[in-house]
């Protein structure tokens, strides 16, 4: 387009803006939440128990104790993260608290005495716990690192996972890197699946890093498939116990998006020295966790095939919604360009609960105003990097579980006028 066809195509999409900023929409798309038609799948957790509060090792579900969680809850946590059921612990309802647990008692407290503490080696060499923060990522684990002044290095992440030499040159050269954050499958919010070879350098990091480093492997996303092949992920357990770094990963996991998401059971693997430490650590805050919710979900899942079969319904209720924010972003924008540049990116994920959308460079906060004044709220622009500074301010994360279809169509509708807009408004200088 040259620059008067852009001055029109301005005028046209200031007018459908000004028309849609009438309708005074109030839309959504903001966090990965599960939809009530997904939470009411679980339903039947409620009275499942039917009075019968034994666990498995005729122990009552009701009572004080079992820090580690139940025997039942256990084995079936080391299916899930693909491990033995003494190297699992099994909590409450939230595996960013577990992790926050972890982080804080490695930080604070040491894993395995104070002198390990990270916060003790750091006023020791008067230098700063740091953590590598592969970007763009989960917002709440960067929050974890800020609430605790842990310094946060961005690394690049690649359709692979993380760049594993910029990693590993980091953590060589400095020993105060005390840990990684990583969503290894369907990562949020890119929905990358790190590679074999991306693992497998993983697991070797323990081996090149400072003292009582630690990879926190949220693998929030395990079983959240969208399609009919779902990618494998190399198991980091395995291959670190054969590297002989076991105790540098903690694996986590949650039922939150497949059960009730506030009510449901977190889990954690790791070395059994480890899960001994966080044990104690946990001790002091709780007698125990919420076993008779354990039992309730061990009563309604069964085993895996059962958890597989109960996330096809989500992915029955999830993947039209998913289709939804494609085609309306294929439809308003595949075959747009302004001064030869396509008017943004997207990716189209695997699983998990985002689509990652890239403007043109500069331009991803100013969309985010316009959609929020034109009554459709998006995540923050910036919000997927440490410190809410995306670089290139060109990230947005689109998360559709939570609307309808009927809604998710028309707030993207509204984005697609707001990228092409935004977009516009820059080449002509506005
Ligand atoms: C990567 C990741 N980890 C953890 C969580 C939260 O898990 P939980 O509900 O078990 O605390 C989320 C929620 O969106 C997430 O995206």
């Amino acid at each position: 387009m040259n620059d008067q066809q852009l001055q029109a195509r301005h005028q046209e999409l200031r007018e459908q803006y000004r028309q849609v900023s009438e309708q005074k929409l109030n839309l959504d798309l903001t966090r990965g939440k599960p939809s009530t038609e997904q939470l009411c799948q679980s339903d039947a957790l409620d009275g499942i128990l039917a009075n019968d509060y034994l666990c498995a090792d005729g122990s009552d579900s009701r009572n004080y104790g079992g820090i580690m969680g139940i025997p039942e809850a256990r084995k079936f946590a080391a299916e899930y993260l693909e491990t033995i059921p003494s190297r699992t612990m099994v909590g409450g309802n939230s595996s960013l608290q577990m992790m926050y647990q972890v982080v804080i008692g490695a930080h604070f407290h040491g894993v395995n005495g104070p002198e390990s503490a990270w916060m003790a080696e750091a006023s020791k060499t008067g230098s700063q716990v740091k953590f590598l923060c592969p970007a763009p990522g989960y917002d709440r684990h960067f929050s974890v690192c800020e609430a605790l002044n842990i310094i946060m290095i961005p690394v690049t992440m690649t359709p692979e996972g993380p760049d594993m030499d910029q990693v590993e040159a980091l953590v060589k050269a400095d020993p105060m890197i005390k840990g990684i954050w990583c969503v290894p499958k369907y990562s949020n919010p890119d929905g990358v699946v790190y590679s074999a070879p991306v693992v497998a350098r993983m697991a070797q990091l323990g081996k090149i890093a400072g003292a009582n480093f630690r990879i926190m492997w949220d693998n929030a996303y395990a079983e959240h498939h969208l399609v009919d092949t779902p990618p494998t992920l190399a198991n980091i357990l395995e291959l670190s116990e054969a590297a002989g770094t076991l105790d540098n990963v903690v694996v986590i996991g949650s039922t939150s998006k497949i059960t009730h998401a506030g009510a449901g059971i977190a889990f954690i693997a790791s070395s059994e020295a480890n899960l001994a430490s966080l044990a104690d650590q946990l001790g002091i805050s709780t007698i125990g966790p919420d076993k008779v919710n354990q039992l309730r979900h061990m009563r309604l899942l069964k085993d895996m095939d059962a958890l597989r079969g109960l996330m096809q319904g989500h992915r029955r209720i999830l993947q039209p919604k998913f289709e939804s924010v494609l085609k309306a972003l294929e439809a308003g924008l595949a075959e747009k360009s302004v001064n030869g540049q396509a008017l943004g990116s997207w990716t189209k994920p695997q699983g998990g609960y985002f689509v990652l959308f890239d403007t043109q460079p500069g331009l991803a906060d100013k969309v985010v105003k316009l959609t929020a004044a034109a009554g459709v709220k998006l995540t923050p622009a910036g919000s997927t990097y440490p410190y809410k500074n995306d670089p290139n301010d060109s990230n947005i994360r689109l998360a559709p579980s939570f609307p309808s279809v009927k809604d998710i169509e028309a707030a993207m509708r509204v984005f697609v006028l707001c990228v092409e807009l935004a977009t516009i408004e820059k080449a002509l200088g506005l």
